[in-house]
């Protein structure tokens, strides 16, 4: 399969006044379209920090990332900004839903022209028809993480990077997540690169890369 993204030799260190963080150091890894990868590691360990990096929304202090065979870094801010709608989904562990928009309106909020009927497969796809004209406080967690996730999806995101997506989930509902992340692997050959410090969710993915103070293993 074609590589979609490739992180080379990322090292980022925050600096507050003489304090220095060594949060990444070294990272090459490189992502297949049509795969489901795992970034595992515990709390501090830097994965936040990658998945910052791998989005464009924060600077590395040394290395590059390539997104379709050109670097995100080369990109004036709002071209970068404009290729993250289009080319990356973020999901996070916070739904960030609007409360006052429905289902429906949520998921195509981003959305970049209009396609209906894209909106109506990803309610279909992700369970949540039914759905579609409630408010987010009236979903359950569950849902309103699926809600997040076809919002992610909705301009085509050739990866979606998910840090911690199902940390304020129950097992069942987290299972559902990672079904669904299956299914949008498979059905459009999305990338998704899943950050977790759950062991149990690495069974269902492809890959799994271990990242300790912030070193890959
Ligand atoms: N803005 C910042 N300034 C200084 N240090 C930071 C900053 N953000 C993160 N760090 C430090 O960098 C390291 C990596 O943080 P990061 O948030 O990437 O970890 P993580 O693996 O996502 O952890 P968690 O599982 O708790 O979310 C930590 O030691 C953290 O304290
Ligand atoms: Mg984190």
């Amino acid at each position: 399969m074609k590589t979609i993204m490739e992180i080379k030799n990322i090292s980022k260190t925050y600096k507050n006044g003489n304090v220095e963080v060594k949060a990444l150091q070294h990272i090459d890894m490189a992502l297949k379209q049509r795969e489901l990868v795992a970034v595992l590691g515990r709390s501090g360990s830097g994965k936040s920090t990658l998945l910052s990096i791998m989005g464009g929304l924060l600077d590395p202090s040394e290395g590059d990332v390539v997104l379709n065979g050109k670097s995100i870094f080369f990109y004036s801010e709002n071209v970068r900004t404009a290729l993250r709608r289009k080319e990356i989904g973020f999901v996070f562990q916070a739904y960030h839903l609007i409360p006052v928009l429905t289902v429906e309106e949520n998921i195509a909020l981003p959305q970049i022209g209009e396609d209906k009927q894209y909106v109506n497969e990803l309610l279909k796809v992700l369970e949540l028809n039914d759905r579609r004209k409630h408010f987010p406080n009236e979903l359950s967690g569950g849902q309103q993480q699926r809600v997040a996730i076809a919002r992610a999806l909705i301009n085509h995101p050739k990866i979606v990077l998910a840090d911690e997506p199902t940390g304020n989930l129950d097992s069942r509902s987290e299972k559902n997540v990672m079904d669904v992340f299956r299914i949008l692997v498979e059905k459009y050959g999305t990338t998704i690169l899943l950050i977790t410090h759950n062991e149990n969710l690495t069974k269902m993915c492809d890959r799994v890369f271990y990242l300790e103070d912030g070193r890959l293993i």
